[in-house]
This record gives C-alpha cells, structure tokens and sequence, in this order.
C-alpha cells in the first residue's frame, strides 16, 4: 500500500498520508514525505502543497512500535527540514490530533490550518521522551518560550481555537478542510513566513528557567522526560538552530533507550489493550442511554456524577427523604467543588445537577438502562435492593454492584434473568478515578460484560476485567501491600521511613499515610467481620490502633499524629506505645530496598492473582495500580517493574 500519495488541484498539489490506524510516521511514511518534496519541487505547475491525512486523524506522531528498534534513515528530523526548506510552500490541514512527531511536521510547513475540533499537541514526555524532531527548538521560535514550555513539559494537547490564542496555528477552516485549505493555498501572498528554522529564539533570564525547573521538579517526583525537555527548551534559546536540534536529538535518542521510557511505553499499549478484550469483539451492547444509582453516600454520589459529566440523566434512589436530600447534597458539592476549582462554569454546574432525580420510588426505574448499586457494604441491605431491581427494572436492564468485598454471586442470588447482573467496582472519587474493575459472575452474559466495558469508554474510564475472589484485583494486591508495609515495621523500620520511601518510589503518599487520610476503621471492619464469620484473621497493627480510638486524621490521629485543621503528619509516642512488644528494635533500611520489599510484594501477590486468572494480563494489573492506587506510571507498575525489562 502506498501511504503517501500526491494528487493535483488545479496549480495545488494534495499530499494525502493514508497509514491507519492513526497516520503514523513509520519509516515508509517518512520516505513518502521526503519524495513528495523531491518530485513536487521539479513539478513546475505545482505552485503550493497542501498536506493531508486520511481516516480519523492527522499523523498522531512518531510510530511507537518502532521505539524498541534502531532508528531507520530517512530520520524525521530530515523530512521535516525538506518539507520546510522545499522550494514550494507547504500547507498543514489538520483534522483530528497533529501530536508529537505529527506537530513536529506540521512545525515545517509555512502555515498550520486545522478543524475546529482538531488539537495540537507534543506528548513526548508522557512516553518518557522528549520531541526528537525539532518540538522543542521550533515551537519557542513560533509561539514562545512559556507557551513552549507548558506545551512539552506537560504533554497535554490543546484544541484548535486555544491553539490560534497561543499561537501555534494560524487558522480555523470552516466546512470541508482539504477544499478550505486549497482555496487558502491558492491565494498565498507573494511574501510568505519565514520558516521556524532561520528566525531567532527569543531568550529568557536565568531566574524563569531556575522557577520552571523547581516547579517541574516538584509536580514530576521522580519522572526525568519533563525536565530533560525543559532543558531542550532552554538550549533552544540559548545556541544556534541546528546546535539545538542535536542537543534535542541526543536526549531523544538517550531517553528513547530509558527504563522510563520503556515503562510508560508499556503502559500506553496496556492501556490501549484493556478496553477492547478480544472475546468482546463483535458482541453488541445494551443500551446506555440513561442510568440509576442506588444510594447516594460517597460513592453513590460519585458514580452519579461520573454518569452526569458524561451525558447521562441519572435517578438517584435513597432509603428515605432525608437521605435522598443528603444524597443530592453530596452531588452539588461534587460539581461546586469543580466550580471552584475552575472545571466548570456553574451555568454547566447547574445543568449537571438538574439531570438528576432523586426518589425514594423504585417504580421510578421502570426504563432505566441501567443501575448501580451503590448502598452499605451488607449483603442483606444488598440483596433486599436486588429483589427491588428484579420486580421493577426492565429485562434487558443491566444491574450492577459496586461491592468492594462482598461476593457478587451471592447479591445476585435469586435475582430473575441473572445474565444481565455484574460487577462494576468504582475507585474512589469515583467521578474522578480512571479505574473501572469490572467483574463478571459465571452467569453474566456476553452482552451484559460487552456493556461494562462499553460503560467505561463512555465514561472516560480504564476497564480491567477481574474475577471474584476477595478484593478482586485492586484491593486483594492493597491488603498484600499493607501488610507488607506492617511487616517492616514489625521488623523495626520506623513508619516514617516506610511512607517516606514509597513517596521517593513516586507515589503521593506512602501506605501508612494513605491509611490517615482514608480511614483505617473500613479494612478493620471488614476483618472483624471475617473474625465474626469464624475465620481466622491475625491481629494486625492497624487494628491495635484502631481499638485505641485511632481512626486516621478523621480521629485526629491514626499512625501519626495530627493537629486540628493541619494535615500534616507528626510521628507519634503514643503509636510507639500502643505497639511497643510488636516491633523488634529500630533497623535502618534504606528507602529503595523498602521500595524494592513492598512492589516484589505487589507482583507476588499478582503473580498469584495471574496464575488463579483472576486476572487476564499482567498490564492489566499494572493498570489497576497505575489508575487506582497511584502507583506512578512511569515505572509501569509492579509487574512491569519485576519483569526482565523492567
Ligand atoms: N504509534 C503507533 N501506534 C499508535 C500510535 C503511535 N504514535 N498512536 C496510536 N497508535 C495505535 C494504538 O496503539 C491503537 O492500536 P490498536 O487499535 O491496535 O490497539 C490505535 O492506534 C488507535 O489508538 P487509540 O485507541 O489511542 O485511538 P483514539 O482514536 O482513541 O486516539 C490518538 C487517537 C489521540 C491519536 C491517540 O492514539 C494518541 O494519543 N496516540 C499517541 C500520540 C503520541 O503519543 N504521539 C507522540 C509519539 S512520540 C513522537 O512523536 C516522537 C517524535 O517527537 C519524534
Ligand atoms: P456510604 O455509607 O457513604 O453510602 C451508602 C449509602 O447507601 C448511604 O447514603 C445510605 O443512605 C444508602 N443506602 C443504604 N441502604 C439503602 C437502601 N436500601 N436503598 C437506598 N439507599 C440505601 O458508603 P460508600 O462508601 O458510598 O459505599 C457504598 C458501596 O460502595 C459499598 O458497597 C462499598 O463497599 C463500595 N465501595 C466503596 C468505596 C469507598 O472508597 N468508599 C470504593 C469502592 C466501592
């Protein structure tokens, strides 16, 4: 297949890039662009080239697949220097997302035209990398160096009318791109720009790189590309063009070879893999044109939210008036608190809220597509909610627990047409967590699993598929994790080190202050019920903390101590106390051999998980603990980092 191709309007030449899935730019596409820049410089009719691609997006960059392998001649940097120094002028037309290396092309044309609803972006960093192909020196030649900045050292892609604020394109087409971007080369001035290449980088003060760097350092917590790209920025105003484009290039290359690099490669095709089991093809969904939650506590109020920011009008079922008010209280906080964080307007605000109905009527439910159950943690409370679902909800309704522990089985025992129930375990806040586990019983049907995962592209989330055992995936490899961090303690290593440790790993916070901030009384709960139900569950430490009345920083003190409306931890005499006998004299451990202890720990544990198929994939469990427990994404997560790559 040729996937680049020329054709002619009138004095026009078309370069079209056809390279599915999204156009990138593999060594045939690089060839194409540099022989299309040979032939139509020696075409004396063509006057200007307007570049192009095919399907639903502009080049969406560099071709990953080749990241692992020797870079093939033509290089980019190579094409995108013919393409801006050919003799006739090229025209960028941009639809869908012209990211990375697919910027980097469109950097080399004389003009960047786009759709409206096309965006621009260098996510170099968010694969561990830095732009290889120019990203960085031409992007402060054209927009600056604090649009430049935040543009690469974030990797976030903005949409086209942003991108004409900033300056990194130079015009919005209405109607049909390729015809507007025609007309638009046909009637070029005499006088075009000058390419990025030969004009001058503006310069900065030392002080704003010392800032950007101190702040990049602080957000990034141990992740290299974004400050290795800022470095790229700052050389890029500081020396001549082409000294630039080498100093880029060798990071590029360097970075390409990273562990890092090959941690967030990983992730990106994990992530990319998960929605789409390849059982699921071809199976059709239900439909999701509205949905319920029952119970509107946390994470009721969450889902229902999550619902709401995707479209979906929503009924919220509570036990009692009182409860439905509450219930509604907790969603306006939700979307108050997005309106005070700048998120969203509070004309939206309202809008979100006023697709909700709260009712204490199941009856209500007669044409939902489909429910959540989301009421107290009791398997009573939740079978007498699934009688209720059974009698009123439609028989292809989907019907969904959002248990944390319970065996989705036994809720669904009894339950009519038993096909249509699953499990759906949000994280946390659930309108904000990407994790979605979604968990099936032996009877649920093709159609009802095929919905789950239709459900999480809906909402923006990542689906893992898990099986039922206690915890699924997620909170099964937490128990393991906080064991293993009890452990060390036990051991003699001081809290403080443990937590400190695991924020040096990259994590925000470390297991023991992680446990203050949520709460410690719901894991021990959950073991006095286990201890209730004849099983035999080993006192742990949290317990004893617990029976002292030390519930985290809700009790004003869990494994540290807290000072009234101060979140931040201070080591506790009294802990020390409370566990004196349990722990072994104080032995120095150094922070990554405890880092080391408790991600081995993790990857046993989902070793396991793995070998009982309660989970599918290794990446998929490395994305449980990237999107649901702040494991940091660019060490791939704890199978990866036990892997030979890793
Ligand atoms: N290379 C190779 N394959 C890619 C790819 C890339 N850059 N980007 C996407 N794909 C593949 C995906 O793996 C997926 O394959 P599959 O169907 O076999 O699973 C397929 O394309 C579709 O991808 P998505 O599911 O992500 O499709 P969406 O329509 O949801 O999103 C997109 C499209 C916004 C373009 C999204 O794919 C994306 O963000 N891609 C990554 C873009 C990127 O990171 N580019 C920078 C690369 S690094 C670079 O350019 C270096 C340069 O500076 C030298
Ligand atoms: P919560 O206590 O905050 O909310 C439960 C809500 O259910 C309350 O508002 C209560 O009034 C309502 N409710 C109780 N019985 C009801 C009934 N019969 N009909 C209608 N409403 C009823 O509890 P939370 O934390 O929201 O947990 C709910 C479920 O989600 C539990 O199964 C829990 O295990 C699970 N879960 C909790 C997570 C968390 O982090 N809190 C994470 C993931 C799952």
């Amino acid at each position: 297949m040729t996937v680049v191709t020329i054709a002619r309007e009138g004095k026009i030449a078309v370069v079209t890039v056809d390279n599915p899935p999204v156009n990138a730019l593999s060594q045939a596409v690089r060839q194409g662009l540099c022989e299309a820049v040979a032939a139509l410089d020696a075409d004396p009719g063509v006057a200007a080239v307007v570049l192009t691609c095919a399907g639903r997006t502009f080049i969406a960059g560099a071709d990953v697949n080749e990241f692992g392998k020797p870079p093939q001649p033509p290089h980019l940097p190579d094409a995108i220097s013919a393409i801006e120094m050919a003799a006739k002028p090229w025209i960028a037309a941009i639809h869908g997302s012209a990211l990375g290396g697919g910027f980097e092309v469109a950097l080399g044309c004389r003009f960047r035209l786009a759709a409206r609803e096309a965006s621009v972006g260098l996510p170099e960093v968010t694969l561990g990398i830095v732009p290889g192909a120019g990203g960085t020196v031409r992007t402060v030649r054209l927009a600056g160096v604090e649009v430049a900045v935040d543009l690469v050292t974030t990797g976030k892609p903005v949409r086209a009318l942003r991108a004409i604020e900033l300056g990194l394109i130079d015009r919005i087409v209405e109607g049909d791109l390729r015809s507007g971007a025609v007309t638009f080369a046909e009637n070029l001035a005499d006088e075009l720009p000058v390419p990025l290449s030969l004009r001058a980088a503006p310069s900065m003060p030392e002080t704003f790189w010392e800032n950007a760097e101190g702040a990049i350092a602080k957000r990034v917590r141990g992740e290299i590309a974004p400050l290795r790209a800022l470095a790229c920025l700052r050389r890029a105003t500081e020396v001549d063009f082409a000294s630039a484009m080498a100093f880029e290039r060798t990071t590029f290359l360097n970075l390409r070879a990273s562990k890092q690099a090959a941690a967030l490669r990983h992730v990106f095709f994990a992530e990319r893999a998960a929605p789409r089991p390849a059982p699921l093809a071809g199976i059709e969904t239900r439909p999701l044109r509205n949905a319920a939650v029952i119970g509107g506590g946390t994470m009721g109020a969450g889902i229902a939210a999550a619902f709401r920011d995707a479209g979906l009008p929503v009924i919220l079922i509570e036990r009692d008036d009182a409860a439905v008010e509450r219930g509604l209280a907790n969603l306006k906080a939700i979307f108050d608190g997005a309106v005070k964080r700048g998120r969203l307007t509070e004309v939206a605000a309202e809008a979100r809220l006023a697709g909700v109905i709260g009712s204490t009527d199941y009856a209500a439910l007669a044409d939902c597509d489909l429910v959540i159950e989301a009421v107290f943690e009791e398997l009573s409370v939740k079978r007498q909610v699934f009688d209720e679902l059974g009698r009123v909800c439609r028989a292809d309704a989907v019907l969904a627990t959002n248990t944390s522990y319970l065996d989705p089985r036994e809720i669904a025992q009894g339950l009519p047409r038993p096909g249509r129930f699953i499990g759906l375990h949000f994280f946390s806040p659930a309108n904000v967590m990407k994790l979605l586990e979604i968990v099936p019983t032996p009877e649920t049907d093709a159609a009802t699993l095929a919905t789950g995962f239709a459900l999480a592209r809906l909402l923006g989330k990542v689906p893992v598929r898990a099986g039922i055992c206690e915890g699924f995936i997620g909170n099964r490899i937490l128990k393991r994790y906080r064991a293993e961090a009890e452990a060390l303690v036990r051991q003699g290593v001081a809290i403080a080190d443990v937590d400190a440790a695991m924020r040096a790993f990259g994590f925000a916070m470390g297991p023991f202050e992680a446990q203050d901030l949520g709460g410690l009384d719901i894991a021990f709960l959950q073991r006095e019920g286990a201890r209730a139900a004849g099983l035999d569950v080993p006192e742990t430490l949290g317990d004893i903390l617990v029976r002292a009345g030390r519930k985290g920083q809700k009790t004003g003190g869990g494994w540290y101590d807290y000072k009234p409306g101060d979140r931040r931890a201070h080591p506790s005499q009294e802990v020390d106390q409370l566990l004196h006998g349990h722990i072994k004299p104080a032995a120095a451990l150094d922070a990554a051999a405890i880092a080391d202890r408790l991600v081995s720990a993790m990857a046993r544990e989902g070793e396991a998980i793995l070998a009982e198929g309660v989970a599918e994939r290794a990446s998929d469990i490395d994305l449980v603990e990237i999107h649901g427990y702040g494991f940091p994404r660019w060490r791939g997560g704890p199978m990866f980092c036990i892997s030979p790559g890793g």
